[in-house]
Parts: C-alpha cells; structure tokens; sequence
C-alpha cells in the first residue's frame, strides 16, 4: 500500500488508531503520547529534524516519517474490518483497566509523590534519578557483567580450594563442574573484552556470547547443585545428628585416662570424650566436613585434627580452627558423678 501523507494530528490519532509510543533514531528520546494534543507537540518539538519515527498504531505497527518540513507520513492504513475484530479480542486486564477512570487520580498523585520526593533531595535528588532512569548508566550490561566476572573468579577460587578435597566420584563431578564453569567465565571475559574494544558492530556478537555463557551457567549450576544435594559435598555431616538433651551415662571414670582419645556412644551421637589436665571434654566425633574419625586425629593442646584432610576444632566447645571444614563439632557438657561419667548436649542442634 502506497504511503499516504498526513496532514493533521487528528489524521494520525483516530479511534481507530490510538497511538500508544512513538520512538525516534538511535540517540533520540522516546516519546509516548495519547492524544492529538501531543503529537502536535512532538512534531513542534522535533523542528525539522529528519527524525524517523516508530509508532505502534492500534491494532498493527505503523511507520511513520518526519521529514523536513515537518509532514508525517503514514505507511499504510488500518484494516478497519480486522481492528474491530482485534478489539473483541482485548486482552481482559485490557479491558477491565481501560474502564478504571478513577485510577487516574491515584496514579497522578502517586507520581507526584515520586517527583516531589527527587525534587526535594534537589541536585543528589536529579542525579538519583537519572541514575534510576538508566541515564547515567549506558553501559549497564557491561557492568552487570563485570561483577558477574568478578563473582566468577572468586567462585573459582573457592570452588577449586573445596575440589582439593574431593574424591572418587565426587571428585569426577567437582571437576566437571569446574570446567563448565570456567568455559563460562572465559566467555563473559571475551564479551567484556568485545564490549570495551572493539568496534561498535561487534557489540550484538558479543550479547551473543555472553547470553550463551549464561546457558552454559544453568548446566553449570545444575552439576554444582547435583554434588551438594545428592553427594552432600560441604554439607554439614552433623546435619541431622541426633543427640542427648539430658545427661547419659558413656562409662566410668577409669574408661577415660589422661590424653585418651576415646569414642564413645552418647545417646546415639557418637562422641570423643579427652581427659586433659585431669577435666574431661567431649565433642562430636564425627568429623563435620566429610565424616573424619576424629578419635583417630592427633591431639594438640586443646585441637584435635582430623585425620583425613587436617581440619581442626577445640575439644573446649567443638568450635572449628582450620579448614576445610567450615562447621564446628557438635558440643558437649561432661561431669562426673560418684565414678560415673555423663554427657549431654550443650545446645540443641536442630
Ligand atoms: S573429614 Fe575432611 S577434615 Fe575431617
């Protein structure tokens, strides 16, 4: 179809071509009208400016010009017929909040509120809104993806400390985790790369790149999650320890010489129980990072270390000293009474 020249604002804006948006070229504002009023504002506004304009007209999206005399020109024209049918089918929220006249009011003096409130801040006030607008951040996707960059690396680091001390099949997963994730943090670091040299044309490659390491991210994550729920990989593995919440008996006075690492049964949670300098101490025994012995560690002044990858608690209160564990020991209350030597927990677990 021809395009048809315009000549009236009443001419763009009709019932049946309400217009909702109107965009103009790169580097031009947005200008959203709703009345012939409007546009006859705009078309001042722009002068003579050869701006293209984009204009989404009920019920399909038109095109329109601006040229240097300030005529705007319609390409096409709304098949009247199928605008009506296209109104019978207004989306219902459409519908019910088109007849909401009353919301008006509200959302005017919600939207004063809004200004007001930038308004009374005065300068720190405009910059907070140009801020919040986007204004002042154009690149804002570079530096979401300079922190996404910068939180990769650090979980890079983390993640291949705890990979140190995996094993067998977790080990295979930790590690498949990891290469996932470094494919992923090397392609964000390509993006950025693309984003900040080279030319503005590569910019969509670089879009590209870095929503596929987002993907990739997902699988990632996924692999992650699997080691930590099914494989309980740096899960606590006293989780779902179950201990005595009053005073049991775990044996006899002469069951615990000094500088004895005994392990004992208390109440169902097993427990190491020292004597040192003639007082007794008991923590969990169950090494909370992947399940060490710790009856089996070595006992250095009031640390005992895990046999199998060095972690370190107090025997005073179980509180953890050196990694990798990242939990404390569950801890207990010891006393003797008449030969007898009883536990109980210290604090309830759970
Ligand atoms: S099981 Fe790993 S430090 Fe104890």
């Amino acid at each position: 179809m021809q395009p048809s020249r315009v000549t009236s604002a009443a001419d763009l804006v009709s019932p049946r071509m309400a217009c909702s948006s109107i965009g103009a070229n790169r580097g031009s504002p947005l200008l959203v009208f709703e009345s012939a009023a409007v546009v006859l504002k705009a078309r001042r506004g722009s002068g003579s400016r050869p701006y293209k304009l984009n204009a989404r007209v009920w019920p399909a999206t038109q095109t329109f010009f601006l040229n240097n005399h300030m005529a705007i020109e319609r390409k096409g024209a709304p098949d009247s017929r199928r605008a009506g049918s296209r109104r019978d089918h207004e989306a219902f929220v459409d519908r019910l909040v088109r007849r909401q006249t009353w919301m008006d009011g509200l959302a005017e003096g919600t939207q004063g509120l809004i200004g007001g409130a930038y308004k009374a801040l005065g300068r720190p006030g405009q910059a907070l809104k140009n801020a919040m607008h986007g204004t002042t951040i154009p690149a804002a996707g570079d530096f979401a993806l300079a922190i996404g960059i910068a939180a990769g690396l650090l979980a890079a680091l983390t993640g291949s400390t705890d990979f140190h001390d995996t094993y067998g099949h977790e080990r295979r997963l930790a590690l498949t985790h990891g290469a996932v994730m470094s494919v992923v943090v090397v392609a964000e670091i390509t993006s950025f790369a693309i984003r900040i040299a080279a030319p503005p044309t590569s910019h969509i490659a670089a879009v590209d790149l870095a929503t596929g390491a987002w993907l990739l991210a997902l699988a990632g994550a996924y692999v992650g999650g699997h080691l930590t729920f099914a494989l309980g990989t740096a899960v606590n593995r006293n989780a779902f320890a179950e201990g005595p919440a009053h005073f049991v008996k775990v044996g006899s006075s002469d069951d615990f010489p000094e500088a004895k690492k005994v392990r004992t049964d208390a109440g169902g949670l097993p427990a190491l129980i020292v004597r040192k300098d003639g007082v007794l101490h008991a923590i969990g025994a169950v090494c909370s990072h992947a399940g060490g012995p710790l009856e089996e560690g070595t006992l250095d002044g009031d640390v005992v270390t895990c046999p199998w990858h060095s972690s370190r608690f107090c025997i005073d209160d179980g509180h953890v000293t050196g990694g990798p564990a990242t939990f404390s020991q569950p801890p207990l209350l010891v006393r003797e009474r008449n030969g007898a030597v009883e536990v109980r927990l210290a604090h309830p677990l759970h």
